[in-house]
């Protein structure tokens, strides 16, 4: 069998299935981790594009190494920048400087030995505080692309993740609003950090409002409810502008929830889709590795 011929029949044992119900994501099956090709990937791609949430489900869990070798496929990861580096380094560190919401997270957050590119999340024994609508790390300046968390172990019913997606929501904005708030940027703070009453500075983080995807160039609303104002406007104003953006969006943008089964790995575009959850339940089984993911 030529190498193109190989290639054809790993890429042809990949099925594609919408998620029923959702109105954006995708289910794919048969793909076997470590044995991936170009045209696999390719094709994966596309569906991230197309579909913007790929689930893996019904499949054996990658190993660490796996899924890193997979998700550099789609670009390099964020374990492999400087700033992950850093960011990195201060999760394996347990006696450099923390917030105290990372001191008190210590022993429900486990990074992987060998710093390859998973952590690994349970609640404690007294639930986990909700996560209010975000994307990930858009406190920081690097963008971080690609998005991923798998189930390693849920009991049925735990709290779902919800996404939603801000491609659409942008879509649907009036055009003379687009053109108005069109060049606005956003400041964000590392909610890790010191707040700016206690630590005073503009921001750790700032990006376009309304943010093109690196590599497509869609657009996307990139405020979530953790951005603290619109650059250049006065507080009332950002406040006031900020509130509309969010009416408009929870009625216009498309949102599914996800009810999580083990073994359940997602990727997703983390520019145009938004996700939160509900605060998690004391002592309920709800354990997660996040994937440091992909970096612009
Ligand atoms: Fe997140």
């Amino acid at each position: 069998m030529g190498a193109l011929e190989k290639e054809q029949s790993l890429a042809a044992q990949l099925r594609f299935t919408p998620i029923p119900g959702a109105p954006f994501g995708v289910e794919v099956n048969g793909l076997e981790w470590g044995r991936h090709d170009a045209e696999s990937i390719r094709l994966l791609t596309i569906a991230l594009r197309r579909h913007l949430l790929i689930l893996f489900r019904g499949q054996p869990s990658p190993s660490e190494q796996e899924l890193d070798t997979f998700l550099r496929c789609f670009g390099r990861l964020v374990l492999d920048t400087e700033d992950g580096k850093f960011h990195y380094r201060k999760h394996l560190d347990q006696t450099g400087p923390a917030s105290e919401l990372m001191k008190e997270n210590r022993h429900n957050i486990q990074r992987a030995a060998d710093n390859t590119g998973s952590t690994y999340y349970a609640p404690s024994e007294y639930g986990a505080s909700e996560l209010i609508w975000h994307t990930d790390q858009a406190h920081k300046p690097q963008l971080k692309i690609i998005s991923v968390l798998e189930a390693m172990d849920f009991e049925p019913g735990a709290v779902p993740t919800i996404f939603r997606d801000m491609y659409t929501a942008y879509e649907m904005l009036p055009r003379d609003l687009r053109s108005e708030l069109e060049f606005r940027q956003l400041a964000f703070y590392d909610p890790r950090l010191p707040g700016p009453d206690e630590q005073p500075r503009l921001g750790d983080a700032m990006h376009p409002l309304f943010i093109p995807h690196p590599q497509t160039g869609r657009r996307s609303i990139y405020a979530n409810d953790s951005v603290d104002r619109i650059i250049g406007l006065d507080r009332a104003e950002s406040d006031r502008i900020l509130k509309m953006l969010r009416e408009h969006t929870d009625r216009n943008a498309p949102h599914f929830t996800h009810q999580w089964r083990t073994g359940d790995l997602v990727i997703w575009d983390n520019i145009g889709i938004h996700h939160r959850r509900d605060a998690v339940p004391p002592k309920q089984r709800r354990r997660l590795r996040q994937h440091g993911g992909v970096a612009e």
